[in-house]
């Protein structure tokens, strides 16, 4: 029987989000209904809201999650009642034209519930990355949960859902960060401070964060960066240039999302060089760069789209690392909220003593 839950959800464009009673549908082939137990909040359910993304009001908003799977449909056998998943937004399909060539990092066919959850009326509700995680219970396709061991606290695991993942996969997936290697990592909030976690994991001697914001580059030393720079007041190409022995980084992670940042880290970079934009632009920003330059210096430039996880092979082995002490994901989490205390994070994600807050139920 469909179930009645609390959940919040965007109205319209700009208005604050309200906490509401949605209906969630049976689970039908193919689909879960999963038991939420946190859900982070992130800039793109802010994005949601503010109608950056689409028009499709009502969204149920929310999508860094962890929870229990409560039911399946028929044919699901990834997935059972009682496992504890992260929630991902990429559910590979294994039939696209990058799946079958062995990229399923790149699945651009993933795919969602096929019933749609909706308001008591019966409006159709749009879930957020086609998850709607800020809900006691929510329906995604089975693809959408991935197993990670239980013991993993619900309101860390879920990070990994979204931010904490593209960070950490920007470093390490994209960006081949490895042993020995210098990387930079510009903007140092949830998804930069996960690159510079990520930096450490792999090996990387010498981790250069850089903010404009100096608690955040505090924050950043704690989760692993050796040096850091206020670019506000130091101009950051040569910093970073003079922490490299005058060479610059071999792998520059930009994760603000801005033209001017792009350069500095395009710039900041050793000849040869990678720079991995992981930074979400807005449609009007345009980049312009002597082509020579890019030419001329060599290397690759990048862009990461959920640090190009395969949520399979990377949620239960990052969840493994955390649990044996050799990834602090914890970090990340700076405050645990209630289901009505999310308008008031987004505000809080603006005064930036935040890295993640997220919703317990
Ligand atoms: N130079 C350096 N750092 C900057 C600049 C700048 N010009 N502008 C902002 N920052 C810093 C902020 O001080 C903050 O610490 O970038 C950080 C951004 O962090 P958050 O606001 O916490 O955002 P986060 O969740 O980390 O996401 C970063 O990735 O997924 C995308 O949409 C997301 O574009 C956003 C980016
Ligand atoms: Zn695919
Ligand atoms: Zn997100």
């Amino acid at each position: 029987m469909a179930q009645q839950v609390k959940a919040v959800i965007a109205r319209a464009k700009g208005a604050p989000v309200e906490v509401t009673t949605i209906v969630v549908p049976d689970p039908g082939p193919g689909e879960a209904v999963v038991r939420i137990q946190a859900c982070g909040v992130c800039h793109t359910d802010l994005h949601y809201r503010e109608g950056g993304i689409n028009d499709e009001f009502p969204f149920l908003l929310g999508h860094e999650a962890a929870g229990i799977v409560e039911t399946v449909g028929e044919g699901v056998t990834e997935v059972a009642p009682g496992d504890f998943v992260i929630l991902n937004w990429r559910a590979v399909c294994g039939q696209c034209r990058a799946c079958r060539r062995g990229r399923a990092q790149y699945c651009f066919n993933t795919h969602n519930a096929k019933q749609r959850m909706t308001l008591l009326d019966g409006t159709e509700l749009s879930p957020a990355l086609g998850i709607g995680a800020f809900a006691e219970k929510t329906l995604v396709a089975a693809g959408q949960c991935t197993k990670v061991d239980p013991q993993a606290e619900p309101a860390v695991a879920g990070l990994l859902g979204c931010g904490v993942m593209a960070g950490l996969g920007a470093a390490i997936n994209t960006g081949g960060v490895g042993r020995g290697d210098s990387v930079a990592v510009i903007g140092c909030g949830g998804v930069g401070g996960a690159a510079v976690m990520g930096s450490r994991l792999a090996g990387a001697a010498r981790i250069i964060a850089v903010d404009i914001d100096d608690r955040k580059l505090e924050k950043a030393l704690a989760l692993g960066a050796t040096h850091t720079v206020n670019s506000r007041t130091t101009d950051p190409v040569e910093a970073i240039r003079e922490l490299t022995g005058g060479n610059g980084a071999d792998v520059v992670v930009e994760a603000v999302g801005r033209p001017e940042t792009y350069k500095q880290a395009f710039y900041a970079r050793d000849l040869a060089g990678t720079v991995v934009l992981v930074g979400v632009p807005t449609p009007e920003m345009t980049l312009e760069l002597p082509l020579l330059d890019v030419f001329g210096r060599g290397g690759a430039l990048k862009s990461s789209w959920y640090g190009d996880c395969l949520p399979s092979r990377d949620f239960p082995m990052l969840i493994d690392l955390y649990l044996q002490g050799r990834l602090d994901l914890g970090a990340f989490v700076t405050e645990t909220i209630e289901l009505d205390g999310v308008e008031q994070a987004f505000a809080r994600m603006h005064e930036g003593d935040v890295l993640r807050s997220v919703v317990v139920f």
